[in-house]
Formats: C-alpha cells, sequence, structure tokens
C-alpha cells in the first residue's frame, strides 16, 4: 500500500506494550493520526469507544455476523470476561483518550478441553484503518498470548476480507480451510476462512 503510514509495535518500558511508532509517516496523516500510540490493556472507561468501533462493523459489514448492537448490559459482560493475565486480554490502541482500535482473545468453545484454544478478535476504528494500529494490536496480544497456557489462536475471517488475511498471514497464522456460506447477512450468505496460529506446547509446564 505505497504511502500509507507504517507502524511499528515496540514492546520495551514503559509497561509490557510500550508505544507503537511511526516507521515511514506521510505528513498529512500524521497530523492526523499523531506519531505515538499506546498499546495497554483495555479499561472499563474504553468500553464506549469500543462499542462505537464495533457497532460500525455490525451495522455495515460482515466482518462481524452479529446483525444489532449489543445492549450496555451485553457489552458490560463480555468486557468482564477478560483480565490482565490469562488466556483472556483485552488490548486497546489510544491516541490520546481516543480509542482507535482494540483486539481481544476470548473462548473458542466452551467445551473444557477447548480451554488450551482461544479465539483473537481485531476490530480498528473505520478511519483508522491501513496504519499498522492492526498490527501493533495483533502483535502485542501474541505477546500476551505467548506467556499462557495458549496452544492455539484461532481466527474466522468472512470473505472477502484482504485486510485481515493480510494481518493474521503476517503474524503465523495459517489458513486451514474455508467453510461455504456459513453465515448470512444483508439478504446474502458469507464463506468464512478459519486461520489457526501454533504457539509451544505447554502442558508440561501447566503439569508440573
Ligand atoms: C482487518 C483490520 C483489523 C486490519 O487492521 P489494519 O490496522 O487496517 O491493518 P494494518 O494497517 O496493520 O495492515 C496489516 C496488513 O494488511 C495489509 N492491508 C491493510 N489494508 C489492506 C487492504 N485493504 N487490502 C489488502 N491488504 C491490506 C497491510 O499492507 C499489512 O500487510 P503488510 O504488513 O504486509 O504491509 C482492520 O482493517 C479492520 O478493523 N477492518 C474491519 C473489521 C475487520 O475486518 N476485522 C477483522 C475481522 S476477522
Amino acid at each position: 500500500m505505497p504511502g500509507r503510514v507504517r507502524l511499528r509495535a515496540t514492546f520495551g518500558d514503559p509497561g509490557r506494550y510500550g508505544f507503537v511508532t511511526s516507521r515511514c509517516a506521510r505528513p498529512d496523516t500524521m497530523e492526523r493520526m499523531d506519531s505515538r500510540l499506546r498499546i495497554a490493556p483495555a479499561d472499563l472507561d474504553d468500553l464506549g469507544w469500543i462499542a462505537g468501533i464495533y457497532h460500525h462493523y455490525v451495522r455495515t459489514s460482515p466482518a462481524t455476523f452479529e446483525v444489532e448492537p449489543r445492549t450496555d448490559a451485553t457489552w458490560r459482560a463480555w468486557f468482564d470476561g477478560f483480565g490482565g493475565r490469562g488466556r483472556y486480554r483485552l488490548l486497546v490502541a489510544r491516541d490520546g483518550e481516543r480509542v482507535l482500535g482494540y483486539a481481544s482473545s476470548s473462548t473458542y468453545r466452551p467445551r473444557a478441553a477447548y480451554a488450551s484454544s482461544v479465539e483473537t478478535s481485531v476490530y480498528i476504528d473505520a478511519g483508522s484503518t491501513g496504519h499498522g494500529v492492526g498490527s501493533g494490536l495483533l502483535g502485542a496480544l501474541l505477546i500476551e498470548l505467548a506467556t499462557e497456557d495458549v496452544h492455539r489462536a484461532c481466527a474466522g475471517i468472512a470473505l472477502p476480507n484482504p485486510a485481515s488475511v493480510r494481518l493474521h498471514e503476517e503474524f503465523g497464522y495459517r489458513h486451514v480451510g474455508t467453510f461455504t456460506e456459513q453465515g448470512r447477512k444483508f439478504g446474502r450468505y458469507w464463506d468464512v476462512a478459519w486461520f489457526e496460529r501454533a504457539f509451544p506446547d505447554r502442558s508440561a509446564e501447566e503439569a508440573s
């Protein structure tokens, strides 16, 4: 994508995530985007921003198969499912007070033996896509998950979505298959490509 702002996540001090810093800026966009985006665990105060980002895609895109905005109570229950440690994480990218995107890891399927697999998800504010924010968030999330008892991260991508396919491939996800016409939204069916990313086996460590 020629000329786009390319951002690179760095994960040193301060804190575990550090900053997403500009690598090669296009000046007009840099003025709008700012050059320093902070990636951090989400706070409750971020939930309104997160809902705004996600509801845009609920209304306009097959990227999510939800078709109605979530209630505040549903959002709160969703938020409470994440923690500062463990498999289920919620990270945001902030530009000052503004949240430009989020990445999460959630239960893949509820049955107990699936617990070592998580489903990851990334949503970027519609006006901020294509500038490396998704890469910074997914990179940070995977760094965190690598320290947890997670063996596989899975992601389902409704097709077509070249940005999401590229993003996941860039971070080591492998296409394992495509379900045809797995969802129906906007009066048509959508195929879903499933991707998985492997982590080292931590079962011996966890057992000891
Ligand atoms: C998909 C999404 C998360 C990607 O995040 P992003 O910040 O826009 O992506 P990045 O700028 O970090 O780019 C990631 C990679 O995708 C590529 N890419 C970005 N936009 C692209 C596009 N429209 N077409 C093709 N490739 C694209 C980038 O070039 C980059 O690859 P590279 O490192 O090889 O150059 C974001 O666009 C988004 O939120 N989209 C709408 C919601 C959605 O689809 N979420 C995912 C559901 S599975």
